[in-house]
């Protein structure tokens, strides 16, 4: 009898154990589990303190400081000013685009087309062209071999399908497009079209907007553009009152016929960019005005001979008028360095 009344005792005190630590248990795991929300809670709410995150504090997109950076900042432009700010403007406040905004620019060398996708980056990222939202594929460097075009064409798809995941409001660019395998950009059209991408991801949170921004840049259709201003000029027609419809077509046909990464592609035919953005080539007087930043930006104020020296240096063409100069503005930056360096040390004083 004793024996089952030990026993049972036993039993009620383990029971009693068995109660007490599954007690904790619980309220060990109500615990940890309430801390690790908290400190989920906690992370999600700052990590954008410490990171980059997809938000309006890191992507301000101010276009404000991009129009005063254009208009202080790039000469002789004033088409591809207006046609990049307004389309833009557009752009952000259109708050039911179902279509990602894209711009083909185009130009002779040096007239300010990576400059400007510079700005761009800068006015809308707070990081700038490090943004992690902001992505920059050279055609040449990146994308080298014609034969490997299937296997740059899926990376390529990855690359993009991911930044819009992370970010919907990242910027694509592509430079020297015309040095690009043929047929590349091919993939990009589901991106660039209207919805198709969310459409196909069920992405619901942006089936409605799509915010992303895609820019090529490249020399195709440059030519066009220099004939078709000079004939202007001998019209009489002054430059700044050309307009962008006396570019446009004749751009994007240049583009569609010239060998590169737009040569007889799907992007062009299926009509998904939205504005070619001609930069036309630079006069002497918006060279010398680089050229006098360039001297003032090393503390130098230039004396005419010194800007005549640089001159000297430039090419202008076609010939015979000679009115454009034709690397741009591109490359004066070193002829500059190097006429500041001889001046100083002629007016040392020898030891
Ligand atoms: N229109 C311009 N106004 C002011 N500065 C300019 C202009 N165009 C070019 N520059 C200056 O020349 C430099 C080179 O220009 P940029 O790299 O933008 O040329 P690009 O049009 O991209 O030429 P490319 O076709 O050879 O790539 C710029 O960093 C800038 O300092
Ligand atoms: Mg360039």
């Amino acid at each position: 009898m004793n024996l089952i009344k030990r026993a049972l005792m036993l039993l009620l005190i383990f029971t009693k154990f068995l109660a007490f630590a599954q007690g904790e248990l619980i309220t060990l795991g109500v615990l940890s589990g309430a801390l690790s929300g908290l400190g989920y809670y906690a992370y999600d709410k700052y990590k954008c303190v410490y990171q980059e995150c997809c938000t309006d504090e890191y992507i301000p997109a101010d276009l404000d400081r991009l129009e005063y950076a254009l208009t202080a900042k790039l000469y002789g432009q004033q088409i591809a000013h207006e046609t990049i700010i307004n389309a833009l403007r557009g752009h952000l406040e259109n708050h039911n685009s179902h279509k990602a905004l894209v711009m083909s620019f185009h130009g002779t060398p040096g007239t300010g087309k990576n400059y400007v996708v510079q700005m761009i980056a800068k006015a809308f990222y707070k990081n700038g062209v490090q943004s992690n939202y902001f992505h920059f594929f050279n055609g040449r460097n990146d994308f080298p071999l014609q034969r490997k075009v299937d296997d740059y064409q899926e990376e390529l798809y990855k690359i993009i399908f991911n930044g819009l995941q992370q970010c919907e409001r990242s910027m694509f660019v592509f430079d020297e497009v015309d040095k690009m395998p043929e047929g590349l950009l091919n993939v990009l059209v589901p991106f660039l079209d209207y919805n198709n991408y969310h459409k196909s991801t069920k992405n619901s949170k942006s089936v409605y907007q799509n915010k992303a921004i895609f820019i090529f840049l490249s020399n195709t259709g440059s030519t066009k553009i220099v004939q078709h201003l000079k004939n202007l000029w001998e019209k009489g027609k002054k430059r700044e009152d050309t307009k962008l419809q006396d570019f446009e077509t004749l751009v994007a046909g240049g583009a569609f016929t010239e060998k590169g990464g737009f040569h007889h592609s799907d992007t062009i035919q299926t009509s998904v960019i939205d504005h070619y953005v001609p930069f036309l080539p630079l006069e002497e007087v918006h060279v010398r005005k680089c050229l006098a930043r360039s001297f003032t930006d090393r503390g130098v104020t230039p004396k005419e001979e010194m800007l005549q020296e640089a001159l000297s240096y430039l090419t202008f063409g076609p010939e015979p008028l000679n009115l454009y100069s034709m690397a741009g503005c591109k490359r004066i930056e070193q002829k500059v360095a190097t006429i500041v360096y001889r001046k100083q040390s002629e007016s040392k004083p020898i030891d």
